[in-house]
């Protein structure tokens, strides 16, 4: 058994289920480029067959990455299959990822399928799927809940078949450390050929221990492969998260014993990409990316940190990249200082023009706010209005009056495909008056889930406020970010911003809905 634990990170495909989380492909390049900086083994990069809008995702990353494996979801059939083997031509190291659900419940009420039916389908999939790519990976859904001695056929099957991965995914995150550790120990066991294959663990967090399950998976079952996602992000209560099983088998290597090539000092700029793309913010006790993972506030805590510092640290908070708030850039920085931070931060254009609108976003920034942080940079980068030809809503100005004893109103100059209009309106406060007056003329009719405003750097109320919006419509979720030293500013932003999502992206709506 080999010493060393595959990282197989899911966070643009099962991450992505999460509603609300679906990401633009340039969005998703941007973060496979993170992930492969990350040194993860494997990017899932998407479901190639759930839309078009997916397969060019998966495409375009297979095509743009180099160091990782670029891996697909399909279904187990031949249409899935050979869409995932499509949509990954261009990579240089390429899976396919195909699956079928074995618990008796799905079977019998989701396929609605018989066991047999279901063997026979894997074991063909498999086969198909083996002719197109020499690595494969076969998820029996619902593992966890299945029968042991159907699971053990099923499996035995895929491998002989030629499955050179077998993941046993605890879809609904129902599993205890002990038992799902217990569980796939027995499998390896009872299969005749099971050391043909990887063994890889795939945990949902419903009842928080996706983290402890993995682990167990790995300590007591003998598997050499996490499926995880940064910031635990993935439907419902999130996938095992990346940075916690990354840290834990790094900190507590006496007890794991294995190798991880993940290089963590790009955790950190992940996590902030991943939340800052997505609006899904990081809570701050949250372990290793929380903002508060390693502050220590009590005195006793700080007193001794400050005498030696293991007293109450066992990780260093920069191995995670950590940093403290650096003032990158200023003022008077040129072009090619931003164009150099820029790439040092893993970000790319696919063009000098969008460089140059960053670029003039930049400067207005920096016009108004003397420290410019790399938080600051990526969110401006992340910003949609930085790509504007490929944008329906954009913001122009916006002016509004608030005082006490009257009621707030707001005028919002924006464009829609290029033509500028102005809206006004008044409620109860100035953001509520300028999504107000968007909505007035744009009568999207969309449901405001949620509306969040975070801080981008802390400490100081000079620091950027970064909104997130939440909109539902016609069965979708988006989120939009924005972000400004102006909050009213960033909330229109944000809002502009879930408009182009819900109108641009409705070839997503299946990549959504698909289980
Ligand atoms: O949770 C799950 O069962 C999955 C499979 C498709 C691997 O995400
Ligand atoms: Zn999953």
């Amino acid at each position: 058994m080999t010493d060393r634990l595959i990282i197989f990170d899911t966070t643009l495909r099962d991450g992505e289920q999460s509603p609300g989380a679906s990401m633009t492909r340039d969005e998703k390049l941007r973060i496979a480029r993170q992930l492969e900086r990350l040194r993860v083994d494997v990017i899932e990069a998407g479901f190639a067959a759930s839309s078009n809008g997916d397969f060019e995702c998966v495409k375009s990353i297979a095509d743009a990455i180099k160091d990782s494996t670029v891996c697909s979801l399909a279904r187990a059939n031949d249409r899935d299959i050979a869409r995932a083997a499509e949509a990954l031509k261009g990579a240089n190291s390429g899976r396919i990822h195909t699956f079928i659900a074995t618990s008796p419940l799905h079977m019998e009420k989701k396929l609605r399928m018989t066991p047999e039916q279901v063997l026979e389908q894997a074991r063909l999939a498999v086969r198909f799927a083996r002719n197109q790519c020499a690595d494969i990976e076969f998820s029996p859904e619902d593992g966890y809940r299945s029968e042991m001695d159907f699971l053990c056929r099923v499996l035995e099957a895929v491998i002989a078949e030629g499955a050179t991965t077998i993941n046993v995914p605890d879809t609904v995150g129902y599993a205890i450390p002990e038992l799902y550790g217990d569980f796939i120990k027995t499998l390896r066991e009872r299969i005749p050929n099971s050391d043909k294959a990887i063994w890889s663990v795939h945990c949902h967090n419903d009842l928080g221990m996706a983290v402890a399950n993995s682990l167990a998976g790995v300590k007591i079952g003998g598997a050499r492969q996490v499926e995880c996602t940064i910031n635990g992000l993935g439907e419902r209560a999130g996938n095992c998260s990346l940075e916690e099983v990354v840290m834990a088998v790094k900190t507590r290597k006496d007890y794991f014993g294995l190798e991880v090539g993940i290089d963590t000092q790009h955790i950190v700029p992940a996590s902030r990409m991943v939340s800052q793309t997505t609006g899904f913010v990081v809570q701050p006790n949250k372990a290793v990316v929380g903002a508060n993972a390693f502050a220590h506030a009590s005195g006793i805590h700080q007193d001794g940190v400050l005498k030696a510092r293991d007293t109450y640290e066992i990780m260093r908070a920069e191995d995670v990249g950590w940093t403290a708030n650096k003032i990158v850039l200023g003022k008077l920085s040129g072009r090619n200082a931003f164009k150099q931070r820029l790439q040092e931060l893993g970000v790319s254009f696919e063009s000098e023009s969008e460089i140059n609108v960053a670029f003039a976003k930049f400067k207005e920034l920096a016009d108004r706010k003397s420290e410019i942080f790399d938080e600051d940079i990526l969110a401006l980068v992340s910003d949609e209005s930085v790509t504007p030809e490929k944008e329906q809503y954009g913001l122009v100005s916006l002016a509004q009056h608030s005082e006490t004893g009257e009621r707030p109103s707001a005028t919002v100059v924006f464009t829609i495909d290029g033509k500028e209009f102005e809206a006004q309106a008044e409620g109860n406060g100035p953001v509520d008056a300028s999504l107000k007056a968007i909505e007035s003329h744009v009568g999207s009719g969309a449901e405001l889930l949620l509306y969040s405003v975070n801080a981008i750097t802390s400490g100081s109320t000079e620091s950027q406020g970064e909104v997130t919006v939440r909109l539902q419509h016609g069965g979708r979720v988006v989120n939009g970010v924005g972000a400004d030293p102006d909050i009213v500013v960033a909330s229109a932003k944000a809002y502009l911003s879930a408009l182009n999502k819900l109108h641009s992206k409705a070839d997503k709506v299946a990549a959504q809905g698909w289980v």
